[in-house]
């Protein structure tokens, strides 16, 4: 009768060791991951060289590429070319493009920006910023994020906040 006894406490005992150890790995596991997800985070994120978003014909008239990997819309109008960085002016949400409604809508407050990214309505109080696009020796649509151009600041009639198209 001793047996069952020993074995019912040694099977606690295992039990409570168990969720013990279950607990510690688990924790330690978790603090690895984080660690390795800090130190190769930059090796995950795109950094801010120049990408190539595409060529010309890539986009018709008003339309909205949107390139999520660089929080990036290139759109096309008439004038020729402008990137639109998909940040929400007021708490930095991402907005998502309406077509239907051809607006940019912030879901977390409800903000709204027209094709241009001009500020409809909502709590945001200024336009999406642009990111300075260029072309590319190949004549591709080059985006470069180091720089950004505010329209509050008058800084989106600026070399590189648009890309006249045909090109001159
Ligand atoms: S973060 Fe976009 S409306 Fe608040």
């Amino acid at each position: 009768m001793a047996l069952p006894i020993e074995s019912e406490s040694s099977e606690k005992l295992s039990r409570r060791d168990f969720l013990w150890y279950t607990l510690i790995w688990s924790g330690l596991g978790a603090s690895l991951l984080s660690t390795l997800a800090y130190l190769r985070l930059p090796a995950w994120s795109p950094g801010l060289e120049p990408v190539v978003l595409g060529v010309p014909q890539d986009l018709s008239l008003g339309e909205v590429k949107a390139f999520p990997a660089y929080q990036t819309w290139l759109i096309r109008n008439e004038s020729g070319f402008y990137a639109l960085r998909s940040v929400c002016t007021h708490l930095g949400c991402t907005p998502v493009w309406k077509s239907d409604l051809t607006q940019f809508h912030c879901p977390c407050h409800h903000s709204y920006f027209d094709l241009a990214g001009l500020r409809e309505k909502g709590p945001a109080l200024r336009a999406l910023e642009r990111y300075r696009l260029f072309w590319g020796q190949q004549g591709e649509i080059m985006l470069d994020r180091s720089q950004t151009f505010r329209r509050e600041l008058g800084e989106w009639e600026d070399a590189g906040a648009w890309l006249p198209f045909p090109r001159a």
